[in-house]
């Protein structure tokens, strides 16, 4: 949830600044902002809306940029939590002596306290925003030493941070710090490059280091200091990214979200690649690291998260219990660590998150811990907070994801999970056999998306002809519930069509009164068990004028009978339905908002990471 970006080096600093901006847009889009030290100055510009409006602004505003030798600068691209999207409340922000300017991703909890105390001081604060604070109250505390000064004010903070500050006496640092909110700090030659994550950095180092809670980093162009608040020293790992920066590009795409949805039978081959062992049936997931006891002795798993990967752990669910026989649950992950979980002996919470960072599966990681659980996390996000500190997990190796809307990470955790219910249930009661069957049919789940990705024209065309509806439901059973409730989801999240996911039979119960020619109703319809119910409720649907659109197993004609439209999903086993399915209503909602002209990659409101509660 926002960008962060901040340079000291050779390159020059407000195009670097810029390019790391575009890389984290998809982070926050509604404003955005840099500032930069120049000799004894700091200068600032910052606008509402998009990266393309501030690089505009500064075009007109600091003509000739490109060739000014600035020292070192930050930026910021916003979501905003406190205050209207309006250019006083973009980031940076700075103390009204020009002195101290800060970007800042959480939130301070206690900022209106502080806030009160600096205006009885006689400052003067120019934004509605929780993090302006931080600015005066580093001003407030100078007295000739900036790292005094920054680790006095953190202490005094309560809430979540990573910020960037720099200061006009001192133009050859920058200073950063976190608790909470991810920092990256990326090591080039003669230069540092912060992001609050590594798409910011990856064009120009690979090298990296991950800062922890607490820490206070002091970045020269070539040299790093880390320190936590009580300035004792701290020793950090650098860490190699072997993303390739070209992931992070559209490729001749119109949409990142359809780049990324055209890219999962890649995605999905890393995600299983050296992974499936065809002697023993049970799958190598080396990061898990449980010796075979623990396993064994497994008798309750709780998946925690957020979004899309919660539903992701709905179809987990389904596979831990029907091949591992675990008793599973699925935990809202901002209300895990609310209804104090009873965590019974031998239960593995697993964390499942895209990007690593939510705050709330990452505060449910802290508590599951805290409760004697054995955690593992399931992340995309190689060295993110959530991969680090549930210490042993499953990465899913999808790539980066850039689209706000989930989509490959989607698929590669349920094929995750798929093999950690495997590899479970091969310490229970799975036999070898039909460990080895499954791990063939999951070897053919890419062969699977990729004739869902042929079809999309004829999706297209479907999704065209409902463009227009206001309300729309997905129903489902068994394991395609939960794809119903992320088809919804994904409709909502980029067309803002009002989108609802059922359990088909629920639909009975209260939602059926809504039905009406105007509200259409995708079923699945995929020939599983429970299909017949489906072609009931598909009736139900009918006779209260619905249209309806089903996705229907290849070869199963009957379903036209009863559907408007049908989109074809290729034959394959009840587990592994959910996988092709979700890519056709990816498609479904991708082109349903193209044909709106919505802003599919930035939809409005949305963060593609959520790292305040
Ligand atoms: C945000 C994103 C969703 C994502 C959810 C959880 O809401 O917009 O796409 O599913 O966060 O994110 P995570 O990174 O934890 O999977």
């Amino acid at each position: 949830m926002c960008g962060i970006v901040g340079y000291i080096g050779k390159r020059p600093i407000v195009n670097t600044l810029l390019n790391g901006l575009k890389r984290l847009e998809y982070r926050g889009y509604d404003s955005a902002g840099i500032a930069v030290v120049e000799d004894d100055n700091i200068k600032l510009i910052k606008k509402p809306g998009k990266v393309s409006n501030l690089q505009n602004s500064i075009e007109i505003e600091w003509p000739g940029y490109e060739n000014i030798e600035f020292n070192l600068g930050i930026a910021h691209t916003r979501w905003a939590t406190h205050g209207t999207p309006v250019e006083k409340n973009a980031h940076p922000h700075i103390d009204d002596k020009q002195s101290f300017s800060v970007v800042h991703n959480g939130i301070i909890e206690n900022y209106s306290s502080i806030k009160k105390q600096l205006i009885k001081k006689g400052h003067k604060f120019s934004s509605d925003t929780d993090s302006e604070v931080i600015a005066h109250l580093i001003s407030e505390l100078y007295e000739g030493d900036f790292v005094k000064a920054v680790a006095a004010a953190l202490k005094q903070l309560h809430g979540t941070y990573g910020v960037a500050v720099i200061s006009k006496y001192h133009n050859d640092r920058i200073i950063v710090a976190r608790k909470g909110s991810p920092i990256v700090i990326g090591v080039g030659n003669d230069e540092m490059i912060i992001g609050s994550d590594v798409s910011a950095l990856i064009s120009y180092t690979r090298k990296v280091i991950y800062l922890n809670d607490n820490d206070i980093a002091i970045l020269k162009k070539n040299d790093i200091e880390i320190i936590d608040v009580e300035n004792i020293p701290v020793t950090r790992e650098t860490a190699h990214i072997d993303w390739d920066p070209a992931s992070a590009e559209k490729s001749g795409y119109d949409h990142f979200m359809l780049k990324e949805i055209f890219e999962q039978p890649e995605s999905i081959k890393n995600a299983i690649r050296g992974r499936l062992n065809f002697e023993t049936g049970s799958p190598i997931l080396q990061g898990l690291g449980f010796v075979p006891k623990e396993m064994v002795e497994l008798s309750n798993i709780v998946i925690a998260a957020c979004g899309t990967s919660f539903y992701a752990g709905l179809v987990g669910e389904y596979y831990f219990e029907d091949l591992a026989n675990i008793t599973t649950e699925v935990a809202q992950a901002a209300e895990f660590r609310y209804r104090n979980p009873i965590i019974q002996p031998h239960t593995m919470v697993i964390a499942v998150s895209q990007s690593g960072e939510t705050a709330d599966t990452l505060a449910a990681v802290r508590e599951a811990k805290q409760k004697g659980a054995l955690v593992a996390g399931l992340c995309n996000t190689v060295g993110s907070t959530i991969a680090r500190e549930a210490g042993v997990g499953v990465y899913l190796h999808a790539g980066p994801e850039i689209g706000v809307a989930s989509t490959k990470a989607f698929t590669c955790q349920v094929v995750i999970m798929l093999m950690m219910a495997l590899k479970f249930g091969r310490s229970h009661r799975l036999s070898r056999q039909k460990g080895l069957e499954i791990s063939k049919e999951i070897t053919e789940i890419p062969k699977l998306v990729e004739e869902v990705l042929k079809s999309a024209q004829e999706i297209e065309k479907i999704a065209k002809k409902y463009a227009s509806v206001k309300n729309a439901f997905y129903i489902g059973r068994g394991y395609l519930y939960p794809v119903a409730l992320e088809g919804a989801l994904k409709l909502k999240e980029i067309s803002y069509i009002h989108a609802e996911g059922y359990h088909a039979a629920e639909l009975k119960h209260g939602p059926i009164a809504l039905l009406e020619e105007r509200i259409p109703v995708i079923a699945l319809a995929n020939d599983v068990p429970g299909k017949d119910k489906i072609i009931g409720n598909i009736q139900e649907c009918k006779a209260r004028k619905s249209p309806v659109i089903a996705t229907a197993t290849a070869g199963d004609n009957e379903i036209e009978e009863h559907a408007d439209d049908v989109i074809w999903i290729p034959k394959c086993s009840n587990f592994i339905n959910p996988i092709p399915t979700v890519v056709a209503l990816q498609l479904f909602s991708y082109y349903v908002a193209k044909e709106k002209g919505c802003s599919i990659d930035q939809p409005r409101n949305l963060a593609k990471s959520v790292t305040v509660e």
